[in-house]
């Protein structure tokens, strides 16, 4: 079904591997047409309710785009690339379903970018992060100018694009990139089992979450305004009703994600 991904669904939770681990998991043309298919596959599917995006291999979560499809590109056509990736990474940004980048060596340019497009991030102890453009006379093209500065603030951000300087998981710890740092054994555990609490939430308060949280970002919303409407969607939901109930009667909540 893909070319450079493998994709398992167990417990709803939907494990994505970008499988080019000979050239450190690289984002070239195939992989960006089978991310594209995949988030067809996470809005369509009801059994998927999670999502974690991985790199196969020890060594790189993504190494970053892949470099040799460079070369040949005139200023139009690396325009049109650079907007492949942000809109296929804002596809994944603005999943309704959560989506974890599990971050298991190098996150490299396009590799960092596609990591902070997820709507939050585990690390192993392995996991390294930058965006060594400006080492190519480049800079980001999928939305890393933008999402590093909101996710570590302007001076940090401006230090990491402009000396290509890499960190560790630690570091990227301490800077709020990432939000656990695990072994590299007990990364996808760890990731899965944040995953299935979210798992056991009402479905559509878990997607206004992120709908919400997100507008913070956007430009075009008034992210308190949206926050109103989305509270009030909430009350329309058979989640909400079963989520009150549940409280007052002091019992757990039986939620059936409508
Ligand atoms: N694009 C294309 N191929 C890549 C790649 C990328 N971004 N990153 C790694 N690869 C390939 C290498 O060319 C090599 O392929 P080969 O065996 O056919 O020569 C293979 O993956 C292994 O990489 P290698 O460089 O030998 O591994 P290493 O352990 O010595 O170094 C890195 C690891 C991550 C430090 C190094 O690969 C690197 O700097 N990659 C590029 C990072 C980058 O600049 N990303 C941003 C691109 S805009």
């Amino acid at each position: 079904m893909y070319q450079t991904l493998l994709a398992s669904l167990e417990d709803h939770i939907l494990t994505i591997t970008i499988n080019r681990p000979d050239k450190l998991n690289a984002l070239n043309k195939d992989v960006f047409t089978d991310l594209n298919k995949v988030l067809d596959e996470i809005e369509s599917n009801p059994d998927i309710r999670s999502v974690i995006i991985t790199g196969a291999g020890p060594k790189a979560f993504v190494a970053g785009a892949d470099v040799s499809e460079f070369n040949a590109l005139n200023k139009e056509q690396a325009m049109a690339l650079a907007k492949r990736g942000q809109d296929t990474f804002a596809r994944i940004e603005n999943s309704s379903k959560p989506i974890v980048a599990a971050v298991n060596g190098f996150a490299l340019g396009g590799g960092c970018e596609l990591a902070m497009s997820c709507h939050f991030r585990v690390a192993s102890e392995n996991a390294k992060f930058g965006q060594p453009e400006v080492n190519l006379g480049l800079i980001p093209g999928y939305g890393g100018t933008q999402r590093l500065v909101q996710l570590v603030g302007k001076g940090k951000a401006m230090e990491l694009l402009m000396s290509a300087h890499m960190i560790d998981a630690n570091e990227a710890k301490q800077l709020g990139l990432v939000n656990y740092v695990t072994t590299a054994e007990t990364l996808l555990d760890h990731t899965k089992k944040i995953l299935e609490i979210i798992n056991s939430k009402a479905l559509s308060a878990v997607a206004g979450c992120i709908k919400a949280a997100n507008a913070v970002f956007d430009e075009t919303s008034n992210g308190y305004a949206l926050e109103i409407q989305v509270f009030g969607n909430c009350f329309d939901t058979d989640d909400m009703k079963e989520g009150v109930a549940a409280f007052l009667e002091k019992r757990k909540a039986n939620f059936k994600g409508i």
